[in-house]
């Protein structure tokens, strides 16, 4: 009798949980339908001083304030000079708005028709543009109402061009390499988002080609009201991240600064530079060095004068002029200080390391991370190598090649020397380019910052309807499914007396 009726309930409490498993069948078809809703996009230029790359992101509409769900599926390299060169030459002016319009067609392409006027588009341009500001303020703003002229006329939805701070870049940047690696939130085992589970922020390294930018988090009570710290609130969580951009501390702009160092204690015309490698000569007009704001010209100074430069392939002689043109004496002595009397507190945690830093480490074939004795070992025997075995030995294009080993004693003088890393936390130091096939640049935190795509609070972010409904009629399905095998056994047992 007692048996029966376990049996009963067995049965009883089984139907239920198929009925519960069905009730949850059910509601994951309609999830699925109800998440499969459109894709978003945008658009961001970033106007370098180098180049302008135009970079195309993608994201599930519904889940545009999660963490991690934007992907960039489109970086289009516009060939030529940044476009803080417009003006100078007609010719190249040309050449370089025509590669513009290329990347620019590539990316309406990749745009559905529909969604191509609620796609925001946006110009951010950095330290080439700072730079011109300070030149000629007339020539920088033109320069910037014709993009905005031109990003107006296209199909998106313009949003903004204009110059970002260099603070600004560097946030920008910290917040691209934290996002991407999934350090904001997570999903926990019950669908909702949480911050992970001892997550740390990863500091952020840039190296451009005329400023550098350096950010990362301290502790929240750390720098109030000080110079160089910036609090953000993101997903419900605030951080301190200090942060600064040296302005001509780029690699393009620090290298013509060698070079005028190299120049201005020739007392010839024929200049010997330890930075190039044996074999390699060349010869420029002395503007392609004096004519930048970054140097400062010579008394007697003629912008068509050609300079001879003669490599000598000196690693120790490289690293010595390299060292010349850092302002290190202002912080002399003095704790928390970086170089050019500029404050910042000790290095802690973990650095990525990308732009010039990824490519200089990739180009002396080195990983993505390696002891600091293993640089310097390696950038001494590179810079040692003459200019036709480094051709035969290296698949670089001459004019990138001649420089990389400068370019290598730069990054180990700015790191070492200047933000004072050590041959312990060099350690920390990850080199790379992209996370998951995303670059790792300032232009995606820039997106997701001025579309509202990282919310300041969480709340933004609780479970949905049909999450929460999920997971109660999953906590059901459990209890029912352990009952009715409870009720089971009970039955089975009975029935064996
Ligand atoms: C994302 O957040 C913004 C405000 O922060 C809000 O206006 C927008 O509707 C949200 N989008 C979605 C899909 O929840
Ligand atoms: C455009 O961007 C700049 C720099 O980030 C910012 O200062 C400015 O407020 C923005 N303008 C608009 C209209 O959003
Ligand atoms: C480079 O210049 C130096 C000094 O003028 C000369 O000795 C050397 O042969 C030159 N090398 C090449 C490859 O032109
Ligand atoms: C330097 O900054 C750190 C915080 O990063 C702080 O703990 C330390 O006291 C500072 N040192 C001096 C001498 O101010
Ligand atoms: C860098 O490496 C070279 C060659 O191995 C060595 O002579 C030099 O002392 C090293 N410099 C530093 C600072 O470790």
């Amino acid at each position: 009798m007692a048996s029966k009726f376990s049996a009963g309930l067995a049965l009883f409490f089984l139907l239920a949980s198929v009925a519960v498993l069905i009730a949850v069948a059910i509601v994951q078809v309609h999830k699925r339908s109800y998440e499969s809703p459109g894709l978003r996009y945008g658009i961001v230029l970033d106007a370098g001083s180098s180049r302008t790359t135009v970079y195309l992101y993608q994201w599930p509409a519904e889940k545009e304030n999660n963490t991690g769900v934007v992907n960039q599926t489109l970086r289009c390299l516009v060939d030529g000079p940044g476009i803080s060169s417009f003006g100078q030459d007609a010719i190249q002016d040309q050449k370089t708005w025509n590669s513009m319009a290329d990347c620019i067609n590539r990316t309406k392409q990749a745009v559905p028709l529909d969604l191509q006027s609620s796609t925001p588009i946006f110009l951010g341009a950095t330290a080439g543009m700072r730079l011109l500001r300070i030149q000629n303020e007339t020539a920088s703003d033109e320069i910037l109402r014709s993009m905005e002229k031109y990003l107006r006329s296209l199909p998106f939805n313009f949003q903004n061009a204009s110059i970002i701070s260099g603070e600004e870049e560097g946030l920008y940047g910290w917040i691209t390499a934290n996002y991407l690696m999934g350090n904001f939130l997570e999903r926990n085992l019950w669908n909702a988002w949480v911050r992970p589970h001892g997550a740390q922020t990863v500091g952020s390294l840039d190296l451009g080609g005329a400023s550098t930018q350096i950010a990362f988090t301290a502790p929240l009570d750390e720098g109030i009201g000080t110079e160089g710290y910036t609090r953000v609130r993101l997903y419900g969580y605030e951080y301190n991240v200090y942060t600064h951009s040296f302005l001509c501390y780029g690699k393009n702009e620090a290298e013509k600064r060698v070079l005028a160092a190299l120049a201005q204690s020739s007392s010839s015309t024929t200049v010997e530079n330890p930075c190039f490698p044996v074999g390699f000569n060349t010869s420029m007009p002395a503007a392609n060095i004096f004519g930048s704001p970054c140097t400062q010209q010579p008394p007697s100074y003629d912008p068509g004068q050609q300079l001879h430069l003669v490599g000598t392939g000196d690693p120790a002689g490289c690293r010595a002029i390299v060292q010349s043109i850092f302002d290190l004496a202002s912080c002399h002595g003095r704790a928390n200080c970086s170089f050019a009397g500029v404050y910042q507190p000790d290095i802690s945690g973990d650095f990525m390391a990308y732009a010039g830093f990824y490519y200089t480490a990739a180009a002396l074939k080195l990983g993505s991370s390696f002891t600091l004795e293993a640089f310097n070992s390696t950038a001494w025997a590179f810079c040692s190598t003459n200019w036709t075995s480094l051709k035969e030995n290296y698949a670089i294009r001459e004019i990138y090649l001649k420089s990389y080993c400068y370019s290598a004693n730069y990054v180990y003088t700015l790191l070492v020397e200047g933000y004072k890393f050590t041959a312990d936390t060099w350690n920390n130091i990850q080199f790379k380019k992209e996370v998951k096939k995303n670059s790792i640049a300032w232009s995606l935190g820039y997106m997701l910052t001025l579309s509202n795509m990282i919310p300041a609070e969480a709340k933004l972010l609780r479970l949905p309807m049909d999450n929460s409904v999920f997971a109660g009629l999953l906590f059901m399905f459990s209890a029912l499914a352990i009952l009715s095998l409870m009720f089971l056994i009970i039955s089975l047992v009975r029935s064996c007396y």
